[in-house]
């Protein structure tokens, strides 16, 4: 009994593993383990013997489990103990960034142009998207037969039969926000209006949407010399070069006259871009001073009253300042062009060009 008590303390000291631990148990005090068999053989022996044999037996047994359930406890703690070992955590080591939003590059420059601009005292006014064409062409001096009309390639409204209401566009310029601002607040004023206009284009330089911005000083003696220097301090902030030169060039807009068409001043060198430099000319937007005729159309004396306007395009000068060559980028869902054509404050999302970073 001596020998069998040995036999399974040892196996169960070196068991490997539960598995291994429960072959044991069922070798030695299972069913038809070996104590079982010795329990079997009590029958045969004298009741003196009986005596001695079945308390050894069955403390054997006690022994034998006890033993097993020790090892089983020992085994758990190890297997936990390695658990622990292989899935520490380095609670110092810096968290996972994630992706986060950014600002978009129109809305930046946007910004930008709106900061400028305030800074010389304009104020923001806004105007529908969807406007009648009244507002958008005739009010603006381009009356229905007007080639103007044609040449925005305006997208209208559909309109069911029967429906009497004046036709609306989506607003092909910012221009028709001139009319409802001097409609509503008269003259003098000095505002600029940002926002999406729309026309039927689709290329590098032209998408069915874009933004502009408009501007309208009005007062009794605002002339031409003040839209150049609103527009010269403009350009030098904006593209940060001191002293850019501009360009005016004689042109038509039926809401304007004069008009003029305004360039800046820039070079191309191995394919670069440069703003404010060399001698070659880049078109930006189209000014003049405003028509009496649209003066009259929003109610404001054209006797008394005179101003100039200017309409530039927003994704244009956002693609001139950070070199961005396709204006379809602007759509593109993949925004890793965003950093790579310079927009690094734009990884912190801010609502002022953060230069957080
Ligand atoms: N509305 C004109 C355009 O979209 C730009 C412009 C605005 C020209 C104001 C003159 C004055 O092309």
């Amino acid at each position: 009994m001596d020998d069998l008590k040995q036999k399974y303390l040892s196996r169960i000291a070196d068991a490997a593993d539960e598995a291994a631990l429960e072959d044991i148990r069922l070798a030695a005090v299972g069913k038809k383990g070996e104590v079982a068999l010795k329990m079997r053989e009590l029958g045969k022996m004298s009741p003196e013997e009986r005596q001695t044999a079945g308390p050894a037996l069955n403390a054997l047994k006690d022994e034998i489990n006890s033993a097993l359930a020790a090892k089983k406890m020992a085994l758990a703690d190890a297997a936990l103990d390695e658990r622990l070992r292989g899935e520490w955590l380095d609670v110092t080591l810096p968290g996972r960034s994630r992706p986060a939003g950014t600002i978009h590059p129109i809305s930046q420059v946007t910004e930008e142009v709106t900061a400028i601009f305030a800074d010389m005292g304009f104020s923001v006014a806004e105007g529908p998207q969807i406007d009648t064409d009244w507002y958008n062409f005739d009010a603006l001096n381009i009356p229905g037969h007007h080639p103007a009309r044609a040449e925005m390639d305006t997208f209208y409204m559909h309109r069911a039969e029967g429906d009497n209401r004046p036709p609306h566009v989506l607003r092909t310029h910012t221009s028709p926000v001139q009319i409802r601002h001097m409609e509503k607040h008269g003259a003098p004023c000095r505002i600029i209006a940002p926002g999406r206009v729309y026309r039927a284009d689709y290329d590098q330089t032209h998408t069915p949407m874009f933004n502009q911005v408009e501007g309208l000083a009005i007062d009794k003696d605002i002339s031409m010399a003040n839209l150049k220097w609103v527009l010269e301090e403009f350009f030098a902030a904006f593209f940060e070069v001191d002293g850019i030169k501009t360009r005016f060039r004689a042109s038509h807009f039926p809401f304007t006259e004069p008009s003029a068409e305004v360039d800046i001043q820039c070079s191309w060198e191995d394919g670069q871009l440069r703003i404010g430099e060399g001698d070659g000319w880049l078109e930006v937007l189209g000014s003049g001073m405003v028509h009496p005729k649209v003066l009259r159309a929003a109610n404001v004396d054209p006797e008394v009253w005179q101003g100039f306007a200017f309409g530039m395009g927003i994704d244009r000068i956002a693609m001139l300042k950070y070199g961005i060559p396709d204006l379809r980028a602007f759509f593109d869902s993949d925004l890793r062009w965003l950093r790579h054509y310079g927009f690094a404050s734009l990884d912190v999302p801010t609502l002022h060009g953060g230069l957080s970073r």
